[in-house]
């Protein structure tokens, strides 16, 4: 499984890349909002650090405005994966961009039926929103689940990426139900590496070690 960071904070990508543990980064437009920096100069700089998959979503909600921006966007770095909302515009422009080979995530989904129709216009990646959902009382792994189900028994290529992480267990029934990508807010990265049972490990470790040099 892959883990994406979903953040545009370059100091997070920057920490969380060093470690390890970070396969790709997506951002949407409030994320990019709270850097209060240039748009583009923030997916360039995240270029600069990671090599895998990084996610821009486009602005406009008009097809043409979408090809517009993606195209711009794609010419920032490689890696860029354009992001483009669930409607109908999004999808037409999902599939002129998989004839160009530009790879496409299509954000804000919330049902099997937009997934798939995601998947047929050639989405490279989907994201269904998990968080969201379980805070309108749907199952939001559920429908990850069952979406990954559909596209191993129709062979799409496209990938699933649960979205709308909030927490460490959401990160591993991601897992359990074989999402190929979780993006994880840094906060929920922190938590992932922390267990009291290892803090006191390290302190029993650590005073039996000086015990150890004083005699
Ligand atoms: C996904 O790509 C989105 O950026 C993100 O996961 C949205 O999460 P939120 O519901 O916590 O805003």
């Amino acid at each position: 499984m892959q883990f994406f960071i979903d953040t545009a904070d370059i100091q997070q990508i920057k920490k969380a890349n060093e470690i390890g543990i970070v396969d790709g980064v997506t951002t949407n437009p409030s994320l990019i909002a709270k850097e209060g920096r240039d748009f583009h100069q923030v997916i360039k700089e995240i270029s600069e650090i990671i090599d895998g998959p990084i996610s821009a979503e486009v602005i406009s909600l008009d097809w043409e405005g979408m090809l517009k921006e993606a195209r711009q966007l794609t010419k920032l770095a490689p890696n860029v994966v354009v992001k483009i909302p669930m409607t109908e515009d999004g999808l037409k422009a999902v599939k002129i961009l998989s004839k160009e080979n530009i790879k496409t995530n299509v954000t804000l989904v919330f049902s099997i039926n937009q997934g798939v129709l995601a998947a047929k216009a050639g989405a490279t990646y989907v994201s269904p929103f998990a968080g969201r959902l379980d805070d309108i009382g749907h199952n939001g792994m559920d429908i990850i689940g069952e979406m990954v189900e559909i596209f191993d028994n129709y062979m799409f290529d496209t990938e699933v990426i649960a979205a709308s992480i909030r927490h460490p267990q959401h990160v591993l029934d991601a897992m359990k139900v074989g999402s190929h990508i979780a993006t994880i807010p840094y906060e929920v990265f922190q938590k992932m590496f922390n267990h009291p049972l290892t803090d006191k490990g390290i302190k029993a470790f650590m005073k039996d070690w000086e015990q150890f040099q004083q005699n």
